[in-house]
């Protein structure tokens, strides 16, 4: 799966697509040569081939349309920082450069966010508009009985955040703070279920704490 972000956590996989205008010809887009101009020190991180076939259609639909897919690439950001990855693609008419930042990091937590998204001079308020939304709350009500009562283990992977069990993506998603604090799926989805989890395995399972 992937958000289609810039910022991601350690790990995570990074689907690249370099796209070029449909008013070139697809015979003229020659190739694309791919190169991680920066990474942040320390990182061992490289680009690699993209498992995505040719089948699977560029990210965006709205691109579809005024877009071809010149190359693909794919990239797991290693350390916390900046990274910037550059797409020379090769035409008749000569090379086009295309740039791209992406931000690799560790999840924070909601109260992480609210420091500068609560309504204050620094960022527009993004926590009270979250917080009311379902999603901040899904969790909860659903491991507490409230939502259905087939709610399983294998339902979470999408009412969390960050749950990615491959052992690369170690970066505070809910997956790792709950092997951290040895959190198992409750075997029976009562009230209490939410309350009983530690604050730092809250955070990950976004309900405000
Ligand atoms: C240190 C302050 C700070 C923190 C902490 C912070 N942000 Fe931001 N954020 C900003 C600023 C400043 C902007 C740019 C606001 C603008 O351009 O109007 C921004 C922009 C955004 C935007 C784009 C908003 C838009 O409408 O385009 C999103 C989404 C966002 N932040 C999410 C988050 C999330 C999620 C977190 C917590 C994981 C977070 N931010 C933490 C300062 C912060
Ligand atoms: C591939 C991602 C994904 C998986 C896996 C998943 N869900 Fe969801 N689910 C979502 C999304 C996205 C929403 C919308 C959340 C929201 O509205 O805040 C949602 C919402 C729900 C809702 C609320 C619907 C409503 O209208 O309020 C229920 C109930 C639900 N899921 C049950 C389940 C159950 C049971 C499972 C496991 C059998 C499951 N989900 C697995 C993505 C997923």
């Amino acid at each position: 799966m992937s958000g289609g972000l810039f910022t991601v956590g350690l790990g995570q996989p990074v689907y690249l697509d370099a796209l070029v205008t449909n008013g070139i010809p697809a015979s003229n887009v020659l190739g694309v040569t791919w190169i991680l101009t920066n990474v942040p020190v320390g990182s061992t991180a490289a680009l690699a081939p993209s498992p995505l076939g040719t089948n699977v259609p560029i990210y965006s639909p709205a691109d579809r349309a005024v877009f071809q897919l010149a190359g693909r690439q794919m990239f797991r950001p290693d350390v916390v920082g900046q990274y910037t990855i550059t797409a020379l693609v090769n035409t008749n008419g000569g090379n086009l450069v295309l740039t791209r930042g992406i931000t690799g990091s560790r999840y924070m937590g909601l109260q992480t966010c609210a420091l500068c998204h609560s309504g204050g001079a620094i960022a527009d308020d993004k926590y009270t508009t979250f917080t009311n939304t379902a999603h901040a709350s899904f969790f909860k009500r659903a491991i507490d009985g409230q939502e259905s009562s087939y709610y399983a283990s294998y339902c979470i992977s999408c009412h969390v955040v960050g749950y990615d069990t491959n052992p690369l993506a170690v970066n505070g998603g809910f997956d790792d703070v709950a092997a951290q604090v040895g959190w198992t799926f409750p075997t029976v989805l009562t009230n209490g279920n939410w309350a009983a989890m530690t604050n730092s395995l809250k955070k990950p399972g976004q309900h405000p704490v």
